[in-house]
């Protein structure tokens, strides 16, 4: 009788389970322009790094015959690898399995790397592709989401947490991701949606695609679900590998700095001139965004969800920074809800992750109006608020034109604790602006005079005069100094520098109440 010696035995068994669901299966999978588990895994990490776990792992099902269809990994790829040297914990769901549904040991075995990752202080990474539960395990795969949901909660915060979708993600399933700080959708074969197209048709009598039921380009411009948005699998795990070099490893840690040949005293004369003469006219943030930042370099994430604001990540003399900028050619750079949103989440995964905080301040005040009041401006706008109010980083304030109002106080104002608050000589820091205050204030000189349309230009210029500039918030020590544009980069550079060892509590807490 042939006996396989021990050696063979397990090339073989490796070899085997290394096909997933079979050639067969990997051969649908690319028909449909998707990759296998293991060539995203492979694309991801460093060379030779991924140390595999639980290949031999296989679900104990009994339900329908399930005994008899046994794959070794079941469906699901766990490891670590290194990302340009780091070491990272990750989990490819294998779609030629069981359409790469969870059953109870797959979700054990994604919260052994969850576990993991935690305890050693390393970013977790999933690829998301699969088809939801294992119907034939019933409460099993659901206990199993269950028990991922609670270390994703748990290591919220701890160390960062990356989800891109590559496929299907649909049900409960929805909700790892969800609590993940960062989501890449791949626009042409990703979805993610709580129930499904044929659900809503039945309870609602509504006719809907997949794709615009939770497409890619959904979650990336409408919900806010998703913060990148990518067009192929390719360029989704290459932008988790940017992503990642802006971002420490835990938040005991300190980014990654990336020293770079770009001259820290670099003049920018643009800067000088980019902000219109008419006050009211939009330029584009990303214009003084990009030269102030090392190598004109700048990673905008949820680029394409309420761009009234711009948040990203960049770099300043090597040092990884998160930007908040109003966009005033967007909606002017108004405050709404989906840009208070936006904002706040990022200010806090900065915060939580010892990023400091770069602000660009250009902003009219907060959207009027019955929709933005009946859905929670209110509520909403109090929550960048709050996130500015605790954040303990270092947090640097630029006023380039607009600080008005509630707005003023809330985009990282001195009172909101800013450690540094510089402004352009364009800054106007006023409680509205000039045309808005006259009609309030001179209202009833306005109508008893002769001339109304004289006395309101006299006005508007008296008002410009005393506050629509830097100079009343630079006398009372509001703003640190009035800067010229051209000398930004340097400036927020030495910023940086001087805010380096900040050490900064907020009173002891179980946890706050942020207005959600
Ligand atoms: C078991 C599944 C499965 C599942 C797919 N398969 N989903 N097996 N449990 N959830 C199997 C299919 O039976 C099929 O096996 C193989 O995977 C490939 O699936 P296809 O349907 O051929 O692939 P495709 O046409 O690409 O369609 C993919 C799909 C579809 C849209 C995801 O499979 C689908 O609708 N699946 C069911 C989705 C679902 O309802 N899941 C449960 C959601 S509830 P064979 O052998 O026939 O080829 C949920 C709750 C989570 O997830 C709650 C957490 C709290």
């Amino acid at each position: 009788m042939d006996s396989i010696k021990p050696l063979d035995k397990l090339r073989l068994r490796k070899q085997k389970a290394q096909l997933g669901g079979g050639e067969k299966r990997i051969a649908e999978q690319h028909e449909k322009g998707k990759l296998t588990a293991r060539e995203r895994i492979a694309l991801l990490v460093d060379p030779d790094s991924f140390e595999e776990f639980d290949l031999f792992v296989r679900h104990q099902c009994h339900n329908f015959g399930m005994e008899n269809t046994v794959f070794d990994g079941d469906g699901v790829v766990t490891g670590s690898a290194t990302i340009n040297g780091r070491v990272v914990y990750l989990f490819a769901q294998d779609f030629t399995v069981f359409g790469g549904s969870l059953s109870k040991t797959y979700a054990e075995k994604i919260c052994k790397i969850m576990d993991m990752a935690l305890k050693n202080g390393c970013p977790l990474i999933g690829l998301n592709d699969s088809g939801g539960a294992r119907i034939q395990e019933g409460v099993d795969a659901l206990a199993g989401y269950a028990e991922i949901f609670w270390r994703n909660v748990m290591a919220s915060g701890v160390i960062p947490q990356i989800s891109a979708i590559l496929g299907p993600c649909a049900g409960g399933a929805v909700y790892s991701p969800a609590i993940t700080d960062f989501v890449f959708m791949e626009k042409h074969n990703s979805y993610m949606f709580v129930t499904g197209p044929k659900v809503v048709k039945t309870v609602l009598n509504e006719t809907v695609t997949t794709e615009h039921l939770g497409g890619a380009q959904i979650h990336a411009s409408k919900s806010g679900v998703a913060h990148f948005m990518t067009d192929s699998e390719e360029e989704t795990l290459l932008l988790i590998k940017k992503l990642l070099s802006y971002i420490p490893n835990n938040n005991m840690e300190d980014p990654p700095v990336l020293p770079s040949g770009d001259p820290i005293s670099r003049l920018i004369p643009e800067l000088d001139e980019v902000i219109p003469e008419n006050p009211t006219k939009p330029y584009d943030i990303l214009d003084v965004i990009y030269p102030i930042m090392d190598d004109g370099e700048f990673l905008q994430v949820m680029g394409n969800f309420a761009q009234n604001i711009v948040v990203g990540f960049g770099r300043l003399n090597g040092y990884s920074v998160g930007v908040v900028a109003n966009q005033p050619k967007v909606l002017a750079g108004v405050l709404d809800i989906d840009a208070s949103i936006k904002a706040a989440r990022f200010v806090r995964f900065c915060d939580a992750f010892n990023i400091p905080l770069v602000v660009f301040e250009d902003v009219p005040g907060f959207l009027p109006g019955t929709s933005q009041e009946h859905n929670g401006i209110i509520r909403n706008g109090a929550k960048l608020l709050y996130a500015f109010a605790e954040a303990t980083v270092p947090k640097i304030t630029v006023i380039i034109r607009k600080a008005y109002g509630g707005a003023y106080c809330v985009m990282n104002s001195r009172h909101m604790r800013a450690d540094l608050v510089y402004a352009w000589p364009t800054a106007e820091i006023a409680v509205m602006g000039p045309k808005s205050a006259v009609e309030v204030i001179f209202r009833k000189e306005v109508k008893a005079s002769d001339n109304p349309k004289q006395v309101l230009n006299e006005r508007e210029e008296e008002y410009r005069d005393l506050f629509a500039n830097p100079y009343r918030a630079a006398e009372r020590g509001y703003i640190d100094d009035i800067i010229e544009p051209a000398t930004t980069r340097f400036r927020l550079v030495r910023a940086l520098e001087m805010l380096a060892n900040k050490k900064d509590t907020i009173p002891p807490r179980k946890h706050g109440n942020i207005p959600l």
